[in-house]
């Protein structure tokens, strides 16, 4: 294993107040977003949007890291210019997803299984040969009734600890991402204490294959009450709660944590990023930043609609959205807007 190699793309990933933009959604999340903006779902108006994103004049400023989807990796730009190359020409690090999606897992109604083991070094081989040089795998959790299961943690850490071990041995940095959803009715306290039961098995599976956990980023939800909640916490208690849940079960030597956004809506994305960052300055022992797709890209693309004339002002939105971002990692958002 290359322990020099990822510490220091954990530490390019993770430096100054820059974050992640996730872009990396398969074809049919991508296309059901292109559907309530009414555009059409074709492979050409993906590769436009996606270098859209990417030729925002001025992201590497906020943006240290992209992380792109199979079939974006495989496309050029206008220009005639292979995606990853465009992103490291920009000065922003491209990663890729890896996993085939989270599918229906058999004998456990309504919980699911992230599937993508099969073929995977060589898959990591070649990817790390287009110039990625992170990956991500997302499990999915839902809190419902009877749900999580045991199984389903079990099974699920299990695969993202084979495909840590899998990235690590390729020299690419792991993002790992084990999501607790937002959908329910369920309390602020459920979701601490399922991301804790989460988590604690995540570290289990990690230190029992023995990763470098200084050489991974960590991907997870903050501590929030179900969408159908009727007591929607406030912005501090949801900064309090994640962050003790982060302390109590997230092992200190871990490279670095980058949030994901969850269906959160922008605005409130960006409040909880600032507070819960301002908390982690005094406590904190991980650098921690964003790493979002919907709470940064849904505002441009609706901007977009899929007209090049609104290129630029959907760059500017996308611009805005990672400089707000970048405010929030450093916590000084609410000052400023
Ligand atoms: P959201 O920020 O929209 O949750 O997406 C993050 C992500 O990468 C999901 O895998």
């Amino acid at each position: 294993m290359n322990n020099h190699k990822l510490l220091q793309t954990v530490n390019e990933l993770m430096a100054g107040d820059k974050g992640l933009l996730a872009m990396d959604e398969s074809n049919p999340t991508c296309n059901a977003r292109f559907k309530q903006y009414g555009i059409d779902a074709t492979e050409e108006n993906r590769r436009a949007y996606r270098e859209l994103l990417i030729s925002t004049r001025g992201l590497k400023e906020y943006i240290s890291g992209a992380i792109l989807y199979d079939e974006t990796i495989r496309q050029v730009t206008l220009e005639g210019s292979p995606m990853a190359r465009a992103v490291t020409a920009a000065g922003i690090i491209p990663g890729i997803k890896v996993d085939t999606g989270a599918k229906a897992m058999a004998g456990q109604a309504g919980e699911k299984i992230t599937e993508g083991l099969d073929n995977l070094r060589e898959r990591l081989e070649e990817y790390s040969s287009m110039g990625a040089r992170f990956a991500k795998w997302r499990m999915v959790i839902t809190i419902g009734k009877n749900r999580p299961t045991l199984v389903c943690i079990e099974e699920n850490t299990s695969a993202l600890a084979r495909y840590t071990m899998l990235c690590q041995e390729a020299g690419l940095v792991p993002i790992v991402e084990p999501e607790v959803m937002m959908d329910g009715d369920h309390s602020i306290e459920d979701c601490s204490r399922v991301t804790g039961l989460v988590l604690r098995e995540v570290f289990h599976k990690l230190n029992g294959q023995g990763a470098l956990l200084e050489g991974l980023i960590l991907k997870p939800n903050m501590i929030l009450p179900g969408l159908n909640n009727s007591n929607q916490n406030s912005v501090d208690e949801v900064a309090a709660a994640t962050m003790s849940c982060l302390l109590r079960n997230v092992p200190a030597a871990v490279g670095g944590i980058a949030f994901l956004s969850g269906g959160q809506s922008a605005n409130l994305a960006s409040h909880r990023l600032n507070a819960i960052c301002t908390i982690n300055r005094e406590k904190g022992i991980w650098p921690l930043t964003f790493s979002f797709s919907r709470a940064l890209q849904l505002e441009a693309l609706e901007i977009w609609s899929g007209k090049e004339s609104k290129t630029l002002d959907a760059q500017n939105k996308l611009f805005e959205s990672t400089r707000r971002n970048s405010l929030a990692r450093s916590g000084h958002f609410s000052n400023t807007y």
